[in-house]
């Protein structure tokens, strides 16, 4: 066996193992502004990276990720607490490997959230931005080098990443709920630097909506595997022309505090209606 596809199996049987089979129906990634939703999961297992056989493991953060298993919305779930970004030196095969595994454990639908920069004039910070398609500008991606065959095909279709199912019911619960959701283009960067205006006025200009630094490896990845995916991010700062300012942590942190509570509940409802 390839031994890419070894060290998956071998995660994928320790992890078997380590929950009595537990059978995952969706995958979550929590991503920043999403932080939350772990406090409605009925938890049954949790499991650090670092304890589970080639996971990456955070060189930098004082504590290691976790891998849980449990129950939202009455639904069966394996959520990863943490991820993983290209810009903290991971190959794509790293970034991608918990998504591998999460597949080889048997979800059918990927979620997941990240934190963005509006590059739309008519969004505004805090609000909730439902991917709808992508722009590839990270230099590598995990598909590169041999094709993992017992994992999908070496040259997968994308002209329908995101589940258009899942994004029409996720603005009918906005809607039903009160809730402005906005829905665009989302353009991955490798950062770790914000952008110059400059760049941001050509992000604009080939089409994105929304900039960010995670997320298209892993969807690229899930749709490989042939995942039916949906992913939201939360716009925490403005990249428009007269709107931009210096960027700041805290104030990142702040707008997806703010978007936590709609971001959790809107996870929670969708993953509540699936077949
Ligand atoms: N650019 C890239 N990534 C980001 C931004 C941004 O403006 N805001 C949050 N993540």
């Amino acid at each position: 066996m390839e031994k890419q596809m070894q060290q998956l199996q071998d995660a994928t049987d320790f992890l078997i193992q380590q929950t009595n089979s537990f059978a995952p129906e969706f995958g979550i990634i929590l991503g920043t502004g999403l932080g939350d939703l772990v406090n409605d999961i009925t938890i049954k297992y949790s499991l650090p990276y670092d304890e589970i056989p080639h996971f990456p493991v955070s060189t930098v953060e004082s504590h290691s990720g976790k891998l849980i298993f449990g129950h939202l919305a009455e639904r069966s779930v394996v959520v990863m607490q943490g991820r993983f970004h290209y810009y903290e030196g991971y190959t794509m095969d790293q970034v991608v490997f918990p998504v591998r595994v999460m597949k080889m454990l048997g979800i059918a639908k990927l979620f997941v959230s990240n934190a963005a920069g509006g590059l739309n004039p008519d969004f505004n910070t805090s609000d909730l931005m439902v991917i709808t398609d992508h722009i590839n500008l990270q230099p590598d991606n995990p598909l590169i080098g041999k094709n993992l065959e017992p994992l999908g095909p070496r040259f997968p279709d994308m002209s329908e990443v995101y589940d258009e199912t899942m994004v029409n019911q996720a603005l009918a619960i906005a809607g039903q709920n009160g809730f402005t959701l906005q829905t665009g283009v989302y353009v991955s960067v490798p950062g770790p630097m914000l952008e110059t205006k400059a760049e941001y006025k050509y992000l604009a200009g080939i089409g994105a909506d929304a900039v960010g630094m995670s997320t298209v490896p892993e969807i690229i990845a899930a749709r490989h595997m042939g995942l039916t995916c949906f992913a939201v991010s939360v716009i925490t700062d403005l990249c428009v022309p007269g709107k931009i300012k210096k960027v700041v942590l805290l104030d990142i942190l702040e707008a997806a505090a703010r978007a936590e509570p709609r971001m959790t509940f809107l996870i929670k409802e969708l993953i509540r209606n699936q077949d």
